[in-house]
């Protein structure tokens, strides 16, 4: 009999707290529909003191959702587990997640308050929390960076006051995989309570080292059972553990006798969704998922798949759900493939909203000879800026070597119609000064990124932008095969977000 690793999955917290990659509820919704196809145990579905949208997604989730647990993340105040146990209401399994720094930084510069103070503390909130649910798992910021012996002293008192669950950040990514797997076992071995099997211990490790998944391993190898982790491994900074790599790894050495519930046919639709509605590329050469990741371009390595895959490969493409017999899509495919590829994919539209994508699939077939997975899910996701303010009516630019380029561009701002025209150094600076004679405000562009979605001349290109204004950053994101036009929309995508 194997044992059982937990999967918690936090994207949709964690992760979600990339800049430029917030998702709205209805989107938060499809992933996390997505995730319990995957067969995550927990989905962290958000913070709910710290934003109404936040409220409202646990909410939603939680609707939405029947076998995972939910789960809302809290500070170890009154005031949070409230709000978060109200948001849970509807959540057929709910788990609070409530804690406090506890590493020598935190107590003196976050809580100006002592060792014994921040056990009292964190003990008193899981007594608080377990009067609203049974299930509450107690987080110890910064464990990383903590003193085994005063963790373990931390761990031992919310196990009594009723954590079923302890979790053990490596917050700052700072521990080497040895360091983070004898704190997991120090716990195990010091913790009476662990033991005895009143809690299990979970990992959740950063990835500013590049360690996060080989940390989390530790953990596992050296007792802890539930693994906290990422689509594509998002996060903030360098990001989180990610989740493909963590369950693969236990798929491929089974001698290990760790087992998951993770579908794992399902994680490459899963990371595609992810990528597609957080706008945010998955790095080519990245483990599991990167579009290299099965891609063999030397000779030998060819040669050797050719003659046996197991030569080179240590795992099936297909068992994470690589197809790669998958039918390219072209201007005669009709709505049924359509349909069948979105669902491939995760997604799932009523009739009207298929009806539209199907016509815009169409428009981008006339100009794009085979249609791939990614356009779909831009052209799936393309009415997000159905009801934005301002909207591009239409662009002309000439531009060429040895001339300035000149752009005209239209704009359609709530119902009225506003023109002008302007020369830059080239088209997309012609076409952005013509905007900004439009929309007259204090803007500065600070990033600018065009990315080719696979290949070939006539393919889409995705461009990512922030813009600078009254001292907010704002993220934008656009998809045209036209990249002068894509840019143009990712520009005024982050307008239509200014708040004022
Ligand atoms: O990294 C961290 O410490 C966290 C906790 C809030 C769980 O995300
Ligand atoms: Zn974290």
């Amino acid at each position: 009999m194997s044992d059982r690793l937990f999967i918690f999955d936090t994207t949709l917290r964690d992760g979600e707290q990339v800049p430029g990659c917030q998702l709205n509820t209805v989107e938060k919704i499809q992933v996390a529909k997505q995730l319990e196809l995957l067969g995550v145990d927990v989905i962290e579905a958000g913070f709910p003191i710290s934003s109404p949208g936040d409220f409202n997604s646990v909410i939603e989730i939680s609707k939405a959702v029947t076998w995972p647990t939910i789960c809302a993340l809290t500070r170890a105040v009154e005031k949070d587990i409230d709000v978060a146990a109200d948001a849970l209401k509807f959540a057929k399994h709910k788990r609070i997640h409530t804690g406090i720094g506890t590493s020598d930084s935190h107590i003196k510069f976050k809580f100006n308050s002592t060792r014994e103070e921040i056990i009292e503390r964190a003990a008193a909130a899981v007594k608080y929390a377990k009067r609203y649910v049974e299930d509450v798992e107690f987080y110890a910021e910064d464990a990383g960076r903590t003193e085994n012996e005063y963790l373990a002293r931390v761990i031992d008192a919310v196990v009594k006051a009723g954590a079923t669950v302890c979790n053990i950040p490596d917050t700052t990514g700072y521990c080497l995989p040895y360091e983070y797997g004898e704190k997991i076992k120090y716990l195990m071995e010091h913790v009476d309570g662990l033991s005895a099997g009143k809690a299990i211990l979970s990992t959740h490790c950063h990835n500013d080292l590049g360690m996060a998944t080989a940390n989390t391993m530790a953990g596992v190898l050296n007792g802890a059972r539930q693994a906290e982790v990422t689509i594509n491994g998002i996060g903030e900074r360098a990001g989180n553990t990610s989740l493909e790599e963590v369950t693969m790894i236990l798929k491929c050495h089974k001698a290990i006798g760790i087992e998951t519930n993770i579908n794992t046919s399902k994680i490459y639709p899963t990371s595609r969704m992810v990528s597609s509605l957080m706008n945010m590329p998955v790095q080519p050469n990245k483990a599991i998922v990167g579009k290299n990741a099965f891609a063999h371009s030397s000779g030998i390595h060819q040669d050797g798949v050719l003659k046996n895959v197991q030569t080179y490969e240590i795992m099936d493409p297909h068992d994470v759900g690589i197809d790669d017999n998958s039918i390219v899509l072209t201007a005669r495919s009709g709505r049924a493939a359509l349909k069948n590829r979105l669902q491939l994919l995760g997604v799932n539209l009523e009739k009207d909203k298929l009806d539209k994508v199907y016509e815009e699939f169409l428009k981008l077939a006339d100009k794009k000879k085979d249609i791939n997975d990614d356009d779909i899910l831009v052209l799936a996701g393309a009415d997000r800026a159905e009801n934005h303010r301002i909207k591009l009516d239409y662009l002309q630019v000439t531009s060429g070597v040895g001339v300035r380029s000149v752009a005209s561009l239209g704009l359609n701002i709530a119902g009225e119609k506003f023109e002008a025209c302007a020369s830059g150094n080239g088209p997309v600076d012609a076409a952005i000064k013509a905007l900004k004679k439009i929309v007259n405000r204090q803007m500065t562009l600070k990033e600018f990124t065009i990315q080719a979605i696979s290949k070939g001349s006539d393919d889409m290109g995705k461009v990512h932008m922030q813009v600078e204004y009254d001292n907010h950053m704002y993220y934008g994101f656009g998809a045209n095969t036209d990249i002068i036009a894509a840019s143009v929309e990712a520009y005024i995508d982050c307008i239509n977000k200014f708040k004022n």
